[in-house]
């Protein structure tokens, strides 16, 4: 039988396996997933694993809270083991991460045919680390899963055509059927007394917030005045606790609580007024909830979520009109990545 080989670290990469690993088995290709240990916490990893029966990794790489060539070079140099060890026909990556590169190098080298879930999308600000690891990512990847129209034209501006696929978005199939295990199973809202409706959710992590205190400054300068109209919740994620412990920081009107797992997060999210992140992945989320969106970054991969109007740059004042968007698919990206995947190996 076929060994799909799936290379995990960091929090949206479990959140986006999900479905696929589920879609993978029912189409009758075996699994082994390595988690590079880039995220570490239970709140940052185990628990997504729990909720959304992910399958256990085989391998835990242990690799974390380095600077990025460290980063990568160790997991790249660890996956290659695995990979030897392992021999798979193909290697299963998701996303813009050190995690996402040093996968697809490892395989690349040895010749192994690279999937690359979430393909195609482009900030066009080489300064971004993600930047750098998705161009490279799909640079060696033999079929490009793409979550949108603009991620395939972003593909085909660089010549990339082949092995392209459009499929939707994975992280619509999580949403949905984390929306149905969340009702009953999360109590979120009540423990933290909100009024459903009456709160916004915010997040930050990127390096371009929290690198630079200057600019981290401004943004909590945004979430303090956006607190001031109406509450805000916001999980903090560790590169972001440190900072605000580092610097002595506690925002006035803001609920800084824990990282939550992904049910809390979902059932927040449908309650909500409002999204304030830089996180790739809540952009889109806010818009399968329906929750208008601003993105506290000066440019998005995610141009769709603007141009219908449900997300907006935090450096422009208005939304563009309102409409849905039909790129992200009907919930089945995972079950067409699989059979894919599944062709791809047959031939
Ligand atoms: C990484 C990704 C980023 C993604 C984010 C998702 C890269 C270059 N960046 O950023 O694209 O949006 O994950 O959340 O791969 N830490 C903990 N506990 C954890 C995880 C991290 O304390 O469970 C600390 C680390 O020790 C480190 C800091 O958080 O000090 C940053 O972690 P790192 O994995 O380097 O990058 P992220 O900011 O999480
Ligand atoms: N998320 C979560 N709990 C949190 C914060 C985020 O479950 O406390 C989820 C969020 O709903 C989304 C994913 O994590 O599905 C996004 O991950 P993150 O923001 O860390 O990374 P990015 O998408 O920016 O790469």
């Amino acid at each position: 039988m076929p060994e799909i080989f799936t290379v995990l670290g960091a929090r949206p990469q479990f959140i986006k396996a999900a479905p696929v690993s589920r879609a993978l088995a029912r189409v009758g290709l075996s699994e082994s997933i390595v988690h590079t240990g880039q995220h570490f916490d239970a709140l940052m990893s185990d628990i997504f694993f729990d909720e959304l029966d992910i399958p256990k990794p085989a391998y835990n790489l242990e690799v974390n809270s380095l600077g990025h060539g460290a980063m990568t070079g160790r997991m790249l140099e660890k996956l290659e083991e695995a990979m030897l060890a392992e021999k798979p026909d193909l290697v299963l990556i998701y996303g813009d991460t050190n995690s996402t590169i040093a996968g697809a190098l490892a395989a690349a080298k040895l010749n192994i045919p690279v999937a690359h879930v979430e393909a195609g999308l482009r900030s066009f600000n080489r300064r971004m680390p993600e930047e750098i690891n998705r161009v490279v990512a799909d640079h060696v990847s033999a079929l490009l899963f793409c979550p949108t129209r603009a991620a395939v034209a972003n593909l085909g501006a660089e010549g990339i055509v082949k092995g392209v696929h459009a499929v939707g978005d994975v992280m619509y199939d999580t949403t949905l059927a984390a929306v149905k295990r969340a009702e009953g199973r999360s109590t979120i809202i009540e423990t933290l007394g909100l009024t459903p409706g009456g709160y916004a959710v915010a997040t930050i992590h990127r390096a371009e917030n929290t690198d630079d205190p200057e600019r981290f400054d401004r943004v909590v300068a945004w979430l303090e005045a956006a607190a001031r109209e109406t509450p805000v919740v916001m999980p903090v994620h560790p590169r972001t606790r440190k900072l605000l412990a580092s610097r002595g920081l506690n925002p006035a009107g803001l609920t800084l609580i824990d990282p939550v797992g992904y049910l809390d997060m979902a059932r927040l999210l449908s309650r909500a007024t409002a999204v304030f992140t830089d996180s790739g992945g809540l952009q889109k989320e806010a818009y399968f909830h329906r929750v208008p969106c601003v993105t506290l970054r000066d440019e998005t991969e995610w141009v769709e979520t603007v141009e219908a109007g449900w997300n907006r740059l935090w450096t422009s004042k208005d939304y563009a009109p309102r409409r849905d968007i039909t790129d992200y698919g009907s919930g089945d990206a995972a079950t067409s990545i699989a059979r894919h995947i599944a062709d791809l190996l047959a031939d």
